[in-house]
């Protein structure tokens, strides 16, 4: 899939379909951009207008055979107000529904609005949105093959911020569809030494140096969340750290990932409705791969450390049981009351880790609780962490990178509920506010004076509906450009 920018008139594109964007105007509509000329829009808005098209955002309307373009086919996307214009979300999913619309059509041309983030944003959700996981298909259904190029047409000679916009776009999409790939690879075909080799052929030919941790390193070092959890598994557990250090940098992001390549609850298993859903236990360790990728590739001024726990959730005669204490990276003792509750056992070793470096701020994307969509839904992460000024940062990135996350507190007295007879702590609390008990959880494995903030993307990070805007069915890529947007802003200091 390749995205470029050409200033090739929208009349002499040769394309298989060319897109249009369009919204109200006078009650009646607009084309947005300037690849058009104005008889050519006036064209275009008098065929739209007979088909009852309206601009509303969303809307799609398609016109054959339009004479005076060489594209044989014309679809017009609708964006809504002209005050949408300002949200450049509803610009990438605008076009990631026309996109999604057109399966199976080879080469498209966008006329797209110049202006640079108008243009991000419409090159980023059409980019998303050409996505599809046919890895495991013998034979793919054509309409669902995305297209093979897409070109923006820019009138005039590209701006400096134009081509890097575009360049941005394709980085930090492929780190997407990474993401995506590897959340999507089932089970068996991505066990903990195959995620851990994925990380390392992420950033090949990158500067980031990859260490992994096999089972004898990770009790070496007294990992024994993760040791606890992998132990019920033939396949065993790997602790990753990715280190891209480019010179120049001020600021130290880590970024921690859970990596459960798949979670069956264990001993306390899981109900067999959707368990398959669990191969996707992986997607904050997919998300932090492909960041430390995107990041090291953009070339970003900051020092980024990626960690990625990994290990997978089995119940058998190795497998450790409720009840079992086990001791973690930082000398505290666990009562594991529950076996499902493995995310925060293996995050807990791999945060102790990460704080060591004291970096400038942490950051973990975890799959952790399904309290998290029971409050937040099913695309809202849940952003908790023990430095208000860290939330609020993250919260931004967030909105800046086009991902719904929201803040959400880590309530002092949760910790009592997580008090255990006979440790230091249990990895469950009561079973009110679930993700907030996690995430108290997780704080003891951070310094209180190591910022921190924690991730929730259960929910968000796998889409078990179907598609919709930029975003496909199966992995999404959470949590990617979060990452990302928060490296470049501690880039630019
Ligand atoms: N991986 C699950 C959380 C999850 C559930 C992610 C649904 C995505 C969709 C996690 O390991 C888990 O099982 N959490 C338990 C914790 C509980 C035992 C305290 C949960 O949420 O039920
Ligand atoms: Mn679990
Ligand atoms: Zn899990």
């Amino acid at each position: 899939m390749t995205l470029t920018l050409a200033q090739t008139s929208a009349a002499s594109a040769v394309c298989d379909a060319l897109l249009v964007a369009v919204r109200p105007k006078n009650r009646r509509i607009e084309v947005v951009g300037k690849a058009l000329t104005p008889a050519l829009a006036t064209k275009v808005i008098a065929a739209l207008t007979a088909m009852g098209a309206t601009g509303k955002s969303g809307e799609i309307t398609k016109i054959g055979g339009l004479t005076g373009f060489k594209a044989p086919l014309i679809v017009a996307v609708g964006l809504g107000e002209p005050g949408a214009k300002g949200s450049p979300e509803a610009t990438r999913r605008a076009y990631g529904n026309a996109i999604r619309a057109l399966g199976g059509t080879k080469k498209i041309a966008i006329v797209a609005d110049p202006d640079p983030a108008q243009l991000q944003a419409a090159a980023m959700g059409a980019r998303l949105a050409a996505y599809s996981f046919t890895a495991f298909k013998s034979k793919n259904d054509p309409k669902s093959v995305p297209p093979a190029s897409i070109v923006l047409l820019v009138p005039g000679p590209s701006t400096a911020a134009q081509k890097q916009s575009i360049a941005e776009v394709n980085i930090v999409s492929n780190a997407v569809d990474l993401t995506r790939d590897l959340v999507n690879t089932p089970p068996n075909a991505l066990p903990p030494i195959a995620l851990a080799a994925a990380a390392k052929k992420a950033v090949a030919g990158l500067p980031v140096t990859v260490t992994i941790w096999d089972e004898r390193a990770l009790k070496r070092d007294g990992c024994g969340g993760i040791l606890g959890v992998g132990q019920g598994s033939i396949n065993p557990p790997r602790l990753v750290k990715m280190v891209y250090a480019p010179r120049g940098a001020k600021a130290h992001l880590a970024i921690v990932g859970k990596g459960i390549t798949f979670d069956t609850g264990g001993i306390s298993i899981k109900p067999a409705k959707n368990m398959d859903e669990m191969k996707g236990d992986m997607a904050g360790a997919a998300a932090v791969i492909a960041a430390v990728q995107a990041i090291a590739e953009l070339g970003l001024k900051v020092k980024v450390t990626g960690w990625v726990p990994t290990a997978e959730n089995m119940p058998s005669g190795t497998a450790q049981r409720p009840g079992d204490v086990i001791k973690m990276y930082n000398g505290m003792t666990v009562e594991v009351l529950n076996t499902d509750a493995e995310g925060r056992l293996v995050l807990g070793d791999a945060l102790a880790m990460a704080a060591k470096d004291k970096p400038t701020l942490i950051i973990d994307a975890a799959t952790l609780t399904g309290a998290q969509r029971i409050a937040l839904g099913s695309r809202t992460s849940g952003v908790m962490a023990n430095d208000d000024a860290a939330r609020s940062q993250v919260c931004a990135a967030a909105e800046a990178g086009g991902e719904a996350m929201w803040p959400m507190p880590l309530p002092d007295d949760l910790l009592a509920t997580l008090d255990s007879a006979t440790a230091d702590i249990a990895n469950i609390g009561d079973g009110f506010g679930g993700m907030l008990s996690a995430g108290v959880f997780l704080s003891r494995f951070v310094p209180d004076d190591q910022p921190w903030v924690h991730l929730d993307i259960a929910g968000p990070a796998f889409n078990d509906k179907a598609p919709y805007g930029y975003t496909p069915k199966g992995g999404t890529g959470a949590a990617v450009r979060t990452f990302v947007q928060v490296a470049k802003g501690l880039a630019a200091g």
